[in-house]
Parts: C-alpha cells; structure tokens; sequence
C-alpha cells in the first residue's frame, strides 16, 4: 500500500517535472502511464496522416498485441503475399523493411557495393543520402525545372559507366510535384540499361497515376519503394516495403540482418487490416484534397507563391516574410518545415486536419495581412 502511494507519487512528480521541461506536458492520468503522450503541438513538419491509423488498423494492431511473444514470421509472409497480390506479383517481388527509410538505406548499400555515384534532384527527400556517402558514393545532384518538377532529361544526361544508382521521388518530397506514369516509365526504362533505379511512391496514394510496378515483371534493375507511413497513418508503426524482381530482392534481403524481420507483430497487423480499409484511405485522399484545396486558397490570398501539389504538403515561398511568419507559427505551437531552398525562401508545409490548417491560415493571415 505504502509502495503503490509512493509510485503514484513518483510518477505525479516525474511527470510534472517532465511537463515543466515543455516536453511533454503530463503522462499523469490516473495511475496510468500513456503512449503517446497527449499532443503539445499541432504536428505539420513530418507529412503524416492526421486521421490513421484506420480503425480497422487500430482494432488489429490492439489484438496483435497480445501474440508479441511470438516471431510475426507466417503473418509477414502473408503480408507479403497480399502486398503481391496487389500489384500483381508475388511474395518473392516484396522486401519488407521498419519503413520505407530501411529500403532506401538498403538499396543506398547494396549499390554501393560497387564504387561510384548516384543521380538525384534536389531539392527531393535525401535523409538516406548519408547511407551512400558514407560508404564513399559520390551524390551528382540535378536541379529541379524552375516549376519545380524533376529534370528527366538532365538526369539521365549525368548518367555516367560509374553510376550506380538514380533516385527518383515521385511525387517529389518537399516539392509536392509529379512526374505523368508515362513520361517516367520511359526514363525508367532508359536509365535501368544504365543503373539501378529506385523509385519512392511514398505519397503516390494520394494521386490519380498508377503504381510503376507492372515494369516490375521484365525490369530487373528498378526497385520500388512504397511506406505505411503516409495515406496508411502508420508512420510510427514503422513500416514499409520494396518492390522488386525477386533476383534483387534476394540480393537485398542479404543485406538485411535478419530478412523481413524489421516490422514488428503489431505493425505487421496493422498493415494486413490497413489494406483492406478501403472507406479509411478513400477518406482520408479527400480529406486531404479539401483541406490542401482550403489551404492553398489561403496562401494565395495572402500573396505566397506555392507549387501546386499532388500530395499531402504544399511547397510555398516566404520570399516576402519579413522573418516573423515561422516565429509566429512557433509561438502558437505549429510546428512545420525549415525553409529548403534559400534562393526564394521555399518552405514546406504537411497538410493536418481543417482544425490544424485553420489555426495555420490564422497565422498566416495575421503576418502577411496588414
Ligand atoms: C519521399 C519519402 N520517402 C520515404 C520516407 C520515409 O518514410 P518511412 O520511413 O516512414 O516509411 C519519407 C518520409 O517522410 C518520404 O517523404
């Protein structure tokens, strides 16, 4: 008795403590300890789904929890099959990974096996990059069109006999822009006689083109890399998958500690109902398109130049910022993306709720509306 009133009084103190800090404002509810934590901020810097994960993700992922004792080894082969199935492959086409960031690292480690370099835009989404570099690949970077769309052309241009790998984000993360399936599956299909090529549909969910998988069937020299994370919700499950020809997805599997073991029992779960959820990931495309829609409407009205987006972000311009807008947004608790590009202050920005957008436009209005 004496114990559990000094535990209840640790973690009272503990977590007002923690909350004085700012970083997390109270795990004290009750006698129970929380995850996640309530939110402090309104979340718009990470581009993940507001509204995941879908509820028939959240149903299985509570039941899965009880089975954690075992390995999830049958339930990722049958994830993998139906991640197959969908794409008409097989099991032996899928690579599953703790995000697609595991894939990226992966692929940036098995091209590099071989000394040379890697094409990639910029600006595009480039965290893995440092996997390359550091096993001594030399990243040729090729600057986005002035409408900040990928240089296909220019791309394929810098190709060289020492490249190993091109990266292409379609949509292009932070830039919102697309490359049409059929302009891309030509640069594909030119640039893999060259080198290795690893195309990320992370947000590709979130637009009208296809998935280039059906490349897939002949292509042994594309990997595609596909997430959880984004029109999924499932960003802190931390999962993801490759889409190859099954020699490739040999070769990277044995890069893999332990093959198909990233992903955890309860994300493994998640992920099998989140397929299945199709009501959640329609919603969730709309949602997404009005509040982007509303959201543009906004920055236009306050004069920012944006870049017309196909995904779940808006790259707009604080050109004009007098250096108060991101202040602002962060003393009202929004948090969102540093500026990307200097030349022309771009900046991103993920598209929350109405609620979170709201209390963004609010900012907004009040900085650049005098
Ligand atoms: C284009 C792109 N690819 C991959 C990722 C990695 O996502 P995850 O590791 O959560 O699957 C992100 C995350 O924001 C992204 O924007």
């Amino acid at each position: 008795m004496k114990n559990a009133i000094a535990r209840r009084e640790w973690l009272k103190q503990t977590s007002m403590a923690l909350a004085a800090t700012g970083f997390i404002p109270s795990l004290f509810h009750g006698e129970k300890m929380i995850y996640p934590p309530p939110a402090v901020s309104i979340r718009l810097h990470a581009n993940e789904n507001p509204y995941g994960p879908s509820p028939l993700a959240r149903t299985a992922m509570a039941a899965a929890i009880a089975g954690s004792n075992r390995y999830p080894w049958e339930q990722t082969t049958t994830l993998r099959e139906k991640i197959g199935q969908q794409y008409q492959l097989s099991k032996d086409h899928v690579l599953m990974g703790a995000g697609s960031s595991e894939i990226l690292g992966l692929v940036a480690s098995f091209a590099a096996l071989q000394p040379g370099n890697m094409i990639s835009a910029t600006p595009t989404f480039n965290l893995w990059w440092t996997v390359a570099q550091q096993q001594g690949m030399q990243v040729i970077e090729v600057p986005l069109t002035a409408g900040k769309e990928h240089d296909l052309p220019a791309m394929l241009s810098k190709i060289t006999p020492d490249t190993r790998l091109v990266y292409v984000c379609n949509p292009n993360n932070p830039t919102g822009t697309i490359v049409a399936a059929d302009r891309l599956s030509s640069f594909i299909i030119a640039a893999s006689q060259k080198a290795l090529v690893l195309l990320d549909e992370a947000y590709l969910e979130y637009t009208e083109e296809p998935s280039l998988a059906p490349l897939l069937a002949s292509n042994k020299r594309l990997v595609i890399a596909k997430t959880f994370s984004k029109i999924h919700g499932m960003a802190g499950a931390r999962i993801g998958y490759a889409l190859a020809h099954p020699d490739l997805i040999q070769q990277l599997t044995a890069l893999q500690p332990w093959a198909n073991a990233g992903p955890s029992a309860v994300s493994v779960a998640g992920a099998l109902a989140s397929l299945d959820d199709k009501d959640f990931l329609l919603t969730s495309k709309k949602n997404n398109a009005a509040v982007r829609g509303y959201t543009a409407e906004a920055l236009k009205a306050a004069g920012l130049p944006f870049i017309p987006s196909y995904t779940n972000f808006l790259y707009y311009s604080l050109q004009q910022d007098k250096g108060d807008f991101l202040k602002a947004l962060a003393n009202n608790n929004i948090r969102v993306g540093r500026i990307v590009e200097e030349k022309g202050k771009w900046a991103r920005i993920s598209i929350g709720t109405q609620d979170d957008m709201l209390a963004f436009v609010t900012t907004l209005r009040k900085t650049f509306t005098t």
